[in-house]
């Protein structure tokens, strides 16, 4: 067993992704025991009590403070989670990168590719690592589609297709949360979904460098939420007072990539069938492969003239073997965050950038920002190109 260190965590608001970044720390070690490092859950940060009981009763952090500043200040404090409402993003991180620790951030990084160019500039100034929550990246088949792209077994890449189609804001009673205001979250679905779909295209089939984009609010109005902890599935009542939807719905963009090829990007927060139907297909001159998110351990690859072949993710695919040792057995959602714990312990522990990077959401918001402009004008767009590591 390696030595270890210990390492003090702070986790700044204790909602879905939070609680989830909580628990991946600690499970992180048990499928890495190779890490030098060893997180201690040492102070969470929620103005909600009840969230705060939760934080130090269940969880285990050993305090937890209603102002993330607490957290910031606090000297047992190593590496910081940014789980907050995304008008949060960027005061925080620039606020943890000032204090000289490194942050793993939910996405979209910020509310526009400025905010985002701003935090990930920040973190290369100081020389700290990063690590961004685009946890589809982790899949056991994601990964392996990776090598076989690379390895050349579809051929040269001709076009991709990512569909994120989700119903969580598909019922018109779900709440008017921070989610539906501009200034509260920036873009709607192009930054919630759309930024998972652009990295996604990016980490396996290089970069997107023009897009063409339209955009469309499909439920106008919606409740106004009773109190601050509304979530993301909270619903209101039909004599709710309503207010207005600020951000897009649906949005679909074709894109061109650097290497010559072409694709779609489409993402959906109203779509009434798929759950959380997000799906990659990657076509190459000598075959093509596909993934949804819904069927997270399979992957169907053609690479011959006989079509589809399913493929079950089994010990040999990204970091399968960390979690179960026989093809077949499922993993699930916070596998994958547990693998993003581990890169990100791991960067901190030897200063080396292995997680998503601030970087890779900068570039995955400059896209959305393209998409966002093309969709006013109708014009294409060339995506800025980002310039870090
Ligand atoms: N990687 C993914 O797949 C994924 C999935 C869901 C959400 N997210 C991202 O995670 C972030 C959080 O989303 P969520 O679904 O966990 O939200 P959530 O609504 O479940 O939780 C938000 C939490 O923030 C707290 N909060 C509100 N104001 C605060 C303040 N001033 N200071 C500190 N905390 C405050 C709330 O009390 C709540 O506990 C968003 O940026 C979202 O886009 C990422």
């Amino acid at each position: 067993m390696a030595q270890t260190r210990s390492l003090g965590v702070g986790v700044i608001s204790i909602g879905w992704m939070g609680r989830l970044h909580s628990r991946a720390y600690l499970a992180a070690r048990q499928h890495f025991p190779e890490l030098p490092v060893r997180a201690e859950l040492v102070v969470a940060a929620d103005p909600d009590a009840a969230t705060r009981a939760l934080a130090t009763e269940v969880l285990g952090f050993r305090e937890a403070v209603a102002d993330y500043r607490e957290v910031l200040a606090n000297a047992a404090v190593d590496v910081v989670s940014i789980c907050s409402p995304n008008f949060l993003h960027r005061e925080i991180a620039l606020a943890a990168i000032e204090a000289g620790k490194p942050i793993w951030i939910e996405k979209p990084m910020g509310r526009s590719a400025a905010e985002s160019a701003q935090i990930a500039r920040a973190a290369a100034a100081r020389g700290l690592v990063t690590a961004v929550g685009f946890n589809y990246r982790h899949a056991p088949a994601i990964a392996r589609a990776r090598e076989l792209v690379a390895d050349g077994a579809i051929g040269a890449i001709t076009n991709v297709r990512a569909s994120f189609l989700a119903d969580y804001s598909a019922d018109p009673a779900g709440a008017l949360t921070w989610r539906f205001q501009q200034e509260r979250a920036g873009s709607g679905v192009l930054g919630d979904l759309l930024s998972h779909a652009a990295d996604l295209v990016q980490f396996i089939a290089g970069r997107i460098d023009a897009v063409t984009a339209l955009t469309s609010t499909v439920i106008a109005e919606r409740p106004l939420p009773r109190g601050d902890a509304a979530s993301h599935f909270s619903k209101g009542r039909d004599d709710d007072p309503r207010g207005k939807v600020e951000n897009e719905d649906y949005a679909a963009l074709l894109v061109r990539l650097e290497s010559g090829a072409v694709g779609t990007l489409e993402a959906s927060r109203v779509a009434v069938g798929p759950r959380a139907g997000y799906s990659l297909e990657i076509y190459g001159t000598a075959g093509s492969l596909r993934w949804d998110f819904e069927r997270l351990n399979e992957l169907e690859l053609a690479d011959d003239a006989s079509g589809y072949r399913r493929v079950m993710a089994s010990p040999g695919f990204g970091e399968f073997a960390r979690f179960q040792p026989g093809a077949g057995t499922s993993m699930g959602f916070d596998d994958l965050k547990t693998i993003e714990a581990s890169l990100f312990l791991r960067s901190v522990a030897e200063g080396i950038q292995y997680a998503p990077s601030a970087a890779d959401a900068w570039s995955a918001a400059e896209i959305v920002d393209a998409a966002l402009v093309s969709a006013a004008s109708g014009q294409w767009r060339t995506v800025r190109q980002v310039a870090l590591p």
